[in-house]
């Protein structure tokens, strides 16, 4: 006879909006024994971005108990021993192989029935495999190609690149956020690195060309080789099944003991296929991470939620919406609770990464008409520039590289307030000081 277990909150999804809304309940006020967050990673959660940043910096050597959230937003981490101090399940290494939203019954892989009142489904993202996307190659059967996602693919890939330290060449292929602080974070441990990607700059669906062109020199700099406007096709192997070469469309071949794959991600929602409705590829909430079947919310990556700023729905796959509509939706069901609304999720888009030392952040919306200001030099000692977006002589969106915390509060409260511009110009000239004076 399979176990039954009963809670009054059920989280699927053990990473950063699992981590941040078992916060939230915890603010919230929460009795032992209410909520269970059932995750298919061996580890509490933890905050996925530094998979790239601080935990592969070998120089570091960092440990998974300096990522646990909530170390992203600078409160307390949340040890293992913090989800027992609160009465919360965390029930770790285990994957919910079948969900009846209908019946409110959950099923993992070890057999165990979980029934719930109400569901938070957040299970965030995973990422799409070089075989998918046309690269020849029987995966299983290549050694030494990586793809970062959980703390144990970046506890392989730092392996290797102990193992390969004095000879290491390795290949990145994506020219998206993850390829590029990955590429970083190889080249600062040493190893000589090829970024191979198809579009004409890095991160093309987000930079303008000439953000990307202070990157890309930047990273020339450090000595990382960037090829556009190609992909991998396929690999060369060693006796061992060891990838040696990379073979390139355009019919180069590039020398590799270690590839690493950043070619996007897709939300992670087929347990829950015909029974909620979707959009864009995500679940689709209102304006409080409720989704179409009564009782179950949906956060973080798998979310297609209404953005009050703009219009529309959109799905978002950064950490900060990850937190802030964890946080939300927590909000949502606990006021609903006592019969009280809170208001709708109101959104600013923020974005960033950091690598070498470089550090930048976006906020806002990146549409419209866009003009560079500061100095984007590669080779500047300091460099800082940004950039601001217009829309309808109104700016709409903000990037900034190299700023203080000070500045991003301003520029945050600039994409928020969208004021009117008489034209580029002006924001070109006057650069960073439109927003700090604002
Ligand atoms: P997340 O992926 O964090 O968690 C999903 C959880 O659900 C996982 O624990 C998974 O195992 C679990 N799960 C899935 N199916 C399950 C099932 N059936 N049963 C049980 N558990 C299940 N963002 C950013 O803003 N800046 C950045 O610099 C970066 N950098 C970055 C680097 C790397 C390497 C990655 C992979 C991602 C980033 N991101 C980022 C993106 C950011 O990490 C991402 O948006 C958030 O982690 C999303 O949080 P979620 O909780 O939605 O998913």
């Amino acid at each position: 006879m399979a176990e039954e277990k009963s809670y009054k909150y059920v989280i699927i999804g053990g990473g950063v909006a699992g981590g941040y809304a078992a916060r939230e309940f915890s603010n919230q006020g929460l009795k032992p024994g209410e909520l269970a967050i059932i995750s298919k990673e061996p580890v509490p959660p933890f905050e996925r971005p530094e998979l790239t940043k601080t935990y592969i910096d070998l120089e570091v050597n960092p440990t998974l108990a300096n990522i646990y959230v909530c170390a992203g937003t600078g409160e307390a981490k949340q040890y293992p021993n913090w989800y027992k101090e609160k009465g919360i399940d965390l029930i770790v290494s285990t994957e919910i192989v079948k969900a009846d939203l209908a019946s409110k019954t959950l099923v993992s892989d070890d057999g165990t029935i979980y029934k719930y009142q109400t569901l938070l489904i957040a299970t965030g993202s995973t990422n799409i495999r070089l075989s998918e996307i046309g690269v020849q190659l029987q995966e299983a059967d290549v050694k030494n190609i990586f793809y970062l996602r959980e703390i144990e693919d970046s506890d392989e890939l730092s392996f290797a690149m102990e193992l390969y330290v004095q000879r290491g060449k390795a290949v990145v292929i994506g020219g998206g956020f993850l390829g590029l602080e990955i590429s970083s974070a190889l080249r600062a441990n040493n190893h000589e690195v090829t970024m191979v990607f198809p579009e004409p700059w890095l991160i093309h669906r987000f930079f303008t060309a000439e953000i990307a062109s202070f990157y890309e020199g930047y990273c020339a700099n450090k000595g990382i080789k960037i090829i556009k406007g190609t992909v991998a096709t396929g690999f060369s192997t060693n006796s061992d099944g060891e990838v040696t070469e990379v073979k390139l469309e355009d019919g180069r071949t590039l020398e590799a003991n270690i590839v690493v794959a950043g070619v996007g991600a897709r939300p992670v929602t087929s347990l829950f296929k015909g029974q909620v409705e979707e959009e864009k590829g995500g679940i689709k909430t209102d304006g409080f991470f409720k989704t179409s079947v009564p009782d179950v919310y949906a956060l973080g990556d798998v979310a297609t939620f209404p953005m009050k700023m703009y219009g529309g729905m959109r799905r978002v796959e950064h950490a900060d919406n990850a937190r802030k509509s964890a946080a939300q939706a927590v909000k949502a069901i606990k006021a609903a609770e006592e019969g009280k609304k809170i208001p709708d999720y109101d959104y600013l888009p923020y974005f960033y990464s950091r690598f070498f030392d470089l550090s930048w952040v976006f906020y806002g919306d990146n549409v419209g008409e866009s003009v560079l200001f500061g100095d984007n030099d590669p080779k500047s000692p300091k460099p800082k520039f940004g950039t601001y977006w217009v829309k309808d002589g109104k700016v709409v969106g903000v990037f900034l590289e190299g700023g203080t915390q000070e500045e991003h509060k301003a520029i945050a409260k600039v994409a928020r307030a969208q004021p009117s511009v008489e034209s580029l110009d002006v924001l070109s000239e006057e650069g960073l000081s439109f927003a700090t004076n604002n």
